[in-house]
């Protein structure tokens, strides 16, 4: 039997980049990041919306319940803005929330930023599924995703979903002893 191959969303949160002023720089950065990351093979499936609180639902629901996106990443509507909506969005369509991945995101990211304060970015489960915010600067992505990721396929499989495999020379995963 072939084993499935894991399948990643991958969410541009920008009003902007949705009407064409500007070329996404933050959806093809955490592909960039995930390739050089993981060793599993996978498939990426991208989607770019504006900010706005249905459509953003909408495209974490399409990817979790029906594409069966084992993990979900957005980028951008993180901050205090009138128009940032993402955590909202995602919170609307979690079954549970995983505090630790906001405040260790933005713990190393007050290291970079002092701005990192205003990012209200989370991370939530919806059925098998974990779904994190990034904020919308591309540098963002690898400051966050090096700090959390180390704990992503145990989290996964604590799902019941795919392996995920870390390459060796870079961030490295911790699985705990028991479980
Ligand atoms: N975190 C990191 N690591 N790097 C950054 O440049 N920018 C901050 C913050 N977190 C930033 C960051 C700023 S300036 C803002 S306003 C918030 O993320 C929210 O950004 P967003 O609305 O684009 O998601």
């Amino acid at each position: 039997m072939s084993k499935a191959i894991a399948k990643i969303g991958i969410v541009t949160v920008s009003d902007r980049a949705s009407r064409g002023e500007y070329i996404d720089r933050g959806g093809p950065a955490i592909e960039a990041w995930l390739d050089s990351t993981l060793a599993t093979e996978y498939d990426a499936v991208k989607c770019l919306v504006p900010d706005e609180q249905d459509q953003i639902e909408a495209a974490l629901v399409d990817l979790v319940d029906t594409q069966a996106c084992c993990l979900v990443v957005t980028t951008g509507g993180t901050g205090p803005a009138k128009r940032d909506i993402t955590p909202e969005a995602t919170l609307a369509v979690a079954d549970k929330v995983m505090d630790g991945f906001g405040e260790l995101m933005r713990s190393v990211s007050l290291k970079v930023v002092p701005t990192a304060i205003l990012s209200r970015q989370t991370a939530v489960i919806r059925g098998k599924a974990l779904i994190i915010n990034l904020p919308g600067n591309p540098s963002a992505i690898s400051d966050c995703l090096n700090a959390v990721f180390p704990a992503v396929p145990t989290c996964i499989r604590l799902l019941e979903g795919p392996e995920l495999q870390i390459k060796q020379t870079t961030t490295a995963s911790f699985t705990p002893a028991i479980k």
